[in-house]
């Protein structure tokens, strides 16, 4: 089933649970927040991951659009940014085998060990990019976040963003997401630098009409 028909087949189910007030382009958003008061390098460059999620591909996917539009952004603005697919890469979920002893190697030697956590031990600033999936995040992000327990101590006291696209505009699409992302953020000791909750944006020329390509891009540029 492709995407349009998933889409269908819920709008007319009894509920129409994703759907209300879908194919509104243009959304107020609660939640979003920007950087562009702050000053969160320091005028430092800075080392950046950004982590994509979404299995669409770069030019169908909405969240990758905000993430694309972040990276501009940061780009101009002199910061280093290296992006990792979650959706595309091989990775595996935590197995809570303990093997690390929640600072030691994982039992697996997936592209999250090789190529991704060397750069998120590095980095200032974590991205966290994603689909809205049934309110929440989406697995292929969760499966990056479980592994952070590995390093978890050493991936604390970082700078965070996320970027997240949904279909829905209710005014509660965001809520579950953003007090999951807040709580992490809360755990993880990390400064939140933002998040960017664009809602009605459950395809590409929603998401690119919106106002909300512009708020991503200019979190980057202020960083
Ligand atoms: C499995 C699945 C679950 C979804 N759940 C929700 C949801 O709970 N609320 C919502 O508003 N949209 C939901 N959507 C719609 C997507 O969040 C939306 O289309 C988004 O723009 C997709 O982003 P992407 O193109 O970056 O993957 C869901 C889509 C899929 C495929």
């Amino acid at each position: 089933m492709d995407r349009r028909n998933f889409l269908k087949v819920l709008s007319v189910g009894a509920a129409t649970l994703f759907l209300s007030g879908c194919g509104v382009a243009s959304v107020a958003n609660e939640k979003s927040a920007s950087a562009e008061s702050k000053n969160i390098s320091g005028g430092k460059k800075m080392k950046i991951v950004v982590i994509n999620s979404s299995p669409h591909s770069e030019t169908q996917s909405t969240s990758r659009y905000l993430a694309q539009k972040f990276t501009e952004g940061a780009k101009s603005a002199g910061h280093e940014v290296f992006t990792f697919d979650a959706a595309k890469e091989e990775t595996h979920p935590c197995q809570g085998c303990d093997h690390c002893g929640m600072d030691g190697d994982c039992i697996f030697n997936d592209a999250i060990t090789t190529k991704l956590m060397p750069k998120m031990l590095e980095a200032d600033l974590l991205v966290l990019v994603t689909p809205l999936y049934y309110y929440g995040m989406s697995a292929q992000l969760k499966v990056i976040i479980d592994r952070f327990y590995s390093r978890t101590e050493r991936l604390h006291r970082k700078k965070s963003l996320l970027l997240a696209t949904a279909w829905n505009t209710a005014d509660w699409t965001m809520t579950a997401l953003n007090t999951h992302y807040e709580t992490l953020v809360r755990y993880m000791e990390w400064e939140n630098v933002g998040a960017v909750l664009a809602t009605g944006c459950g395809y590409r020329s929603a998401v690119e009409s919106s106002k909300f390509g512009d708020e991503a891009y200019k979190i980057g540029a202020n960083l």
